[in-house]
């Protein structure tokens, strides 16, 4: 959901701001802009609709010099994607270029204010009443950048990162953030600083970063010390961290596409997230935030989790884990529909909040609304040091490395490995499961690595079903059970990379109204693996058959009954009925990717999406 990017330092700054929106284009992808002074200490702005490769060629030929700049790359929403919506966005007086990555709610009314003011608008973004107040604010009462900033945000209701560099002022570029993630690289030795929207534009120059916090305020200057200050003015000291990120996991390296790269890494993935958690004999499991909160999560009333999108899903499986295994009531909600009905919360219940990215902004909401009403949170996460991981009372992390292609696919195996790990963790401080079905139920857990692996080596057969079903424009998904959360996710998957409609349903739920869909034109797949609903799934593929649907589905390996129904198969290895959706996540994955794959799409980077939705 936009993606920011700012250098201060010795090195020629356009590469290295190129070079990050490349890695932050994931977060927003219409138009891209860039703002540098050059040594002469004259402003320059450039900006382009569409891809950060459009703007580059946009800009070739012209004066990208100067060693202090800002960039960004953007998902639009207030405003279309053109050049002009494009940032950064320049002060009428022509001294201030600024860049924002969030929402500005009270924007209508600080522009007319500005309006009356005499003060001239040139987009049709929320983000240019930033800008325009500020220079408003600074040329009106001649304050400093950093007073201005200072007053202007103390007028603003929203969200932001945003990013503010003075033409007039080339040492110095002022941030601040609230309910936006900004991370800033310092390399001390170097005197340079780095900051973006997230870690991956910075790791390959420097490891010690500050995570700002909301509120604050930084002011980066190449001649004096970083200075964090709050909207209250209270001078901050910022925590510096270690980035713990390879270069190599922000590369596509021979893969054709980061989402098939994320793929294929699952067995890896799974096994990293395993590790320290699951000892060696695999006779144990322990995660580490449920047995240091063990008294809570024993009184714990009731467990909600909240969630968006795929991690949705996943939290659908995570609540038939928890209640088949720890006989805790576990309710599972959207957190853009949680936070806006006055949920009952009860002190002794515990929310889980899942996110990938730890940026959503609905799930923050939600965490936030959950606190004040005095229960404890506990976080699933994938980004380290991110304002969900932080605004938890505690978590785990799901350690899949960074997920770049914007479908989310190895997280989604992570948030489930991790939830199944804590129902483990939980059922056994409980009680709930006896010691041998534990140590039945690790065994299993612990092969799903190279289970996954051999489901991979199916690519190519998976590859062959997804041209057959390429020409398709809508498809069901069917499950039940754990495999109906299976059958949402690989809906989801498919309708957003290849953009053909599909619809996850519970199989049974089919008789109440979507059956009506069917005919021969309409692929219809099936989770039906060997679970204790196995039968009645059979017969929901003969209700689909009867109709003339054309029935793909995933089996368990050695499957005979279902196999025979089904126009085209993909066996699964068989595992336990609750680690089924690590399993058949792969086949439903690929099988999108590589429809997309043939219809031309951009698998990386979909249509209207963008991997962190850091608004609501
Ligand atoms: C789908 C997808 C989204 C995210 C959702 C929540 O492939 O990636 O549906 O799952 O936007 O994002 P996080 O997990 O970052 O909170």
């Amino acid at each position: 959901m936009c993606g920011i990017i700012g250098y201060i330092g010795n090195q020629e700054a356009y590469p290295i701001l190129i070079k990050g929106l490349h890695r932050l284009e994931y977060r927003g992808y219409d138009s891209a802009g860039v703002a540098l002074i050059n040594p002469n200490g004259q402003l320059n702005i450039y900006k382009n609709k569409g891809k950060v490769s459009q703007l580059e060629e946009s800009i070739e030929g012209k004066d990208v010099s100067g060693n202090i700049g800002i960039a960004h790359t953007r998902w639009a929403t207030h405003g279309e994607p053109n050049n002009v919506n494009a940032h950064p966005h320049y002060s009428n007086s022509g001294t201030l270029a600024l860049i924002h990555n969030g929402i500005i709610e009270n924007y209508a009314l600080l522009k007319s204010g500005l309006i009356e003011k005499g003060c001239t608008f040139h987009s049709d973004t929320d983000t240019e009443v930033l800008v325009q107040l500020i220079d408003y604010i600074k040329t009106s009462g001649n304050h400093s950048l950093f007073d201005a900033v200072q007053l202007a945000l103390n007028q603003v209701i929203g969200a932001y990162a945003i990013a503010i560099l003075d033409r007039d002022d080339p040492d110095r570029i002022i941030i601040a953030r609230k309910s936006s993630p900004l991370v800033i690289g310092i390399r001390e030795e170097e005197d340079e600083y780095f900051f973006a929207s997230d870690a991956s534009p910075i790791v390959e120059y420097t490891n010690s970063v500050i995570y700002l916090q909301d509120n604050e305020i930084a002011i980066i200057s190449r001649k004096e010390p970083l200075k964090v200050i709050d909207l209250k003015n209270v001078e901050k000291t910022p925590e510096v961290s270690r980035l713990e990120m390879s270069i190599s996991q922000l590369e596509r390296g021979d893969y054709p596409h980061f989402m098939l790269k994320e793929i294929f890494e699952q067995p890896k993935t799974i096994a990293d997230c395993m590790k320290g958690r699951i000892n060696t004999e695999g006779t144990n499991v322990v995660l580490s935030g449920i047995i240091d909160n063990k008294a809570r999560f024993l009184s714990a009333r009731r467990i909600i989790i909240v969630a968006c999108g795929t991690s949705w899903h996943s939290a659908l499986i995570g609540e038939h884990l928890i209640e088949n295994l720890c006989r805790i009531p576990v309710e599972v909600e959207y957190a853009s529909e949680f936070r806006y009905r006055d949920p009952i919360i009860y002190p002794d219940d515990i929310v889980i909040a899942i996110s990938q990215s730890g940026e959503t902004a609905d799930t923050l909401a939600a965490i936030e609304l959950s606190k004040q009403k005095g229960a404890f949170i506990y976080g699933i996460c994938n980004v380290v040091g991110s304002s969900i991981a932080r605004a938890t009372d505690s978590g785990s992390y799901i350690h899949v490395g960074p997920e770049i292609g914007v479908a989310s696919t190895k997280a989604f195996t992570g948030q489930v490995t991790v939830l199944a790990m804590l129902a483990m963790t939980l059922a056994k401080e409980k009680g709930t499961i006896k010691p041998n079905e534990l140590t039945t139920m690790i065994k299993a857990f612990k092969k799903i690595p190279e289970q996954m692996e051999l489901l991979l080596s199916a690519n190519s057969q998976i590859q062959e079903t997804a041209k057959i079903f390429t020409y398709a424009r809508n498809f069901i998904y069917l499950g039940r059970g754990y495999s109906y959360p299976s059958a949402l996710e690989g809906a989801l998957k498919l309708k957003e990379i290849s953009y053909i409609h599909a619809e996850g349903y519970p199989a049974a739920e089919m008789k109440h109204g979507p059956i009506a869909l069917i005919d021969s034109e309409m692929p219809v797949i099936v989770i039906a693996t060997n679970t204790k609903l196995y039968e009645k799934v059979l017969n929901n593929i003969q209700e689909v058959k009867a109709r003339s649907g054309r029935v793909i589905a995933v089996v368990t390996e050695g499957d005979e009954d279902v196999r025979k129904l089904a126009d085209y198969y993909i066996a699964i290895p068989k595992t336990m009925e609750c680690f089924g959706p690590l399993l058949a996540a792969i086949p439903l994955q690929l099988l999108a990717y590589h429809i997309a794959v043939y219809k031309g799409k951009d698998v990386d980077q979909p249509r209207h999406l963008a991997k962190s939705v850091t608004v609501e």
